[in-house]
């Protein structure tokens, strides 16, 4: 007991710089920056899943109860956010015949991945809207005709892994959150497991593609053009975040008990990154290239980090990142402004080079904090010292620095009290 009251007397000097907890009216503001500032097919879908998780948690495979399928009587009063996001697809959706092979996308775009981040929201519009057309086409024949796209039109590297680009074999990690999530959700709600199958597939290729000896992920290799064989921090957290989105849909699927090898991999794939990346965290964020000691530190791809790190909790899997994700997230909130962005920032348009804001970053927030509110009411498993207090800090400084000498002298009493006992 005699080393509790030193270690209670350093807390209370030792000012907690970094700690800040987002309001729910701040929060609130980063929620509609995301939806002001997303344009791009990847950007909107990532979006979608943000709405998914923050507004309408029980149908997202993050939930704690069984999210799929998705419930019969759903109607789209009930997820207006979403079809706002699949009309707009939808309307901006190429005019193709929809029983030719080939050109049947969703959206044009020189990605081949991107677009489909968008399969589950245009899933989701077909059922609350009894599958209703829009400009002519169905959800279920726009979200069908992708699936087709990417199983079939979209070259392969010849070790069979689906192509991030249209015009040729090319693999970015940033493609693992797009096309495998879908592939997953589309195979747990239509009962085919061989669709489940080939989304785990896709994770195992993409992985041996891109992972270096260290366990962190190249960001692009093969190919022509752009090439970046560096470990980005967001490239690492799209992997990890859509792999677990991948395990989730298949715990909730009718073949959990068949695929849970599958998902004894994915597991170990996506805490394989984690490991490999949270030794570098700098002043609780990662920088852009994580590795780089000369690389800035970038919270956007931090806030898909600790998003990931708390849901492997809530999912129930480990408790081992709970602390450095509270770490993480508590770190890049300080880096919220009042208007509700999110700053120091990469580029999503240029990914060496810091940004002033990020669409795909006000989304990774919004999940982060969906994550948090779903691990504090789970019970806050695996908090440091037992989960009390705040675990993210205050958000004001001047309050945080009483907090952190008050939280030390409640600790240093309980010190006392316990060296008293022994
Ligand atoms: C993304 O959504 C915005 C509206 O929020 C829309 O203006 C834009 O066209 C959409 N992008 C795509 C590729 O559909
Ligand atoms: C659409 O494509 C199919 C298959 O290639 C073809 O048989 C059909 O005639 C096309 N329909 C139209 C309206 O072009
Ligand atoms: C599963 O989906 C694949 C790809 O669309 C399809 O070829 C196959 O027939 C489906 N299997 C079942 C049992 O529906
Ligand atoms: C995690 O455990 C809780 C409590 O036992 C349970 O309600 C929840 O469904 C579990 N989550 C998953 C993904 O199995
Ligand atoms: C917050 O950041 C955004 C994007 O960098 C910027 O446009 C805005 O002016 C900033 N707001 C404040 C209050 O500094
Ligand atoms: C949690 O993280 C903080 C900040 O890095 C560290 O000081 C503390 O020892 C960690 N606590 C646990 C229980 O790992």
């Amino acid at each position: 007991m005699g080393r509790t009251t030193p270690l209670a007397l350093l807390l209370a000097v030792t000012p907690l710089v970094h700690a800040t907890h987002l309001s729910d009216s701040l929060l609130n503001r980063v929620y509609n920056v995301m939806n002001q500032v997303s344009v791009h097919s990847w950007e909107n879908g990532t979006k979608a899943e943000a709405i998914l998780e923050a507004t309408y948690p029980s149908l997202s495979v993050f939930s704690p109860t069984d999210p799929v399928p998705l419930p019969s009587g759903l109607s789209s009063g009930q997820v207006g956010q979403i079809i706002d996001v699949a009309q707009t697809t939808m309307s901006n959706r190429p005019a193709t015949n929809l029983s030719a092979h080939g050109g049947s996308r969703l959206l044009n775009d020189g990605a081949a991945g991107d677009p489909a981040s968008l399969g589950i929201t245009i899933m989701i519009a077909s059922t609350a809207t009894g599958n209703a057309q829009v400009n002519g086409v169905s959800y279920g024949d726009a979200v069908n005709t992708e699936l087709n796209y990417i199983l079939y039109d979209v070259p392969r590297t010849t070790a069979g892994a689906i192509s991030h680009r249209a015009d040729q074999a090319q693999l970015w990690s940033d493609s693992v959150y797009m096309v495998p999530p879908f592939l997953a959700y589309y195979g747990a709600v239509n009962n085919n497991q061989t669709l489940i199958q080939i989304a785990y597939q896709q994770c195992s290729l993409y992985r041996n593609a891109l992972r270096q000896s260290n366990g962190l992920w190249y960001h692009i290799v093969d190919g022509t053009g752009t090439s970046d064989p560096n470990p980005w921090a967001t490239g690492n957290a799209w992997a990890a975040a859509g792999m677990l989105r991948v395990w989730a849909t298949i715990r909730w699927s009718d073949y959990a008990s068949q695929m849970s090898s599958q998902m004894n991999d994915l597991q170990g794939w996506i805490t394989e990154i984690f490991d490999a990346a949270q030794g570098y965290t700098s002043d609780g964020l990662l920088r852009n290239y994580i590795t780089d000691s000369s690389s800035f530190e970038d919270t956007s791809g931090t806030a898909l980090f600790a998003a990931t790190g708390l849901r492997l909790s809530t999912l129930n899997i480990t408790n081992n990142y709970v602390n450095t994700s509270l770490n993480m997230l508590s770190a890049l909130s300080t880096h919220v402004n009042s208007t509700g962005y999110l700053t120091q920032v990469v580029n999503p348009n240029d990914f060496t080079k810091q940004g002033d804001h990020s669409p795909e970053g006000q989304s990774f927030v919004v999940m982060a904090y969906a994550a948090y509110k779903e691990w504090d009411a789970l019970g806050r498993a695996g908090a440091p010292g037992g989960g009390g207090g705040d675990p993210l800090g205050q958000s004001s400084g001047a309050r945080m620095r009483v907090v952190s000498v008050g939280m030390g002298l409640v600790l240093a009493f309980a010190g006392i009290i316990g060296w008293v006992t022994i």
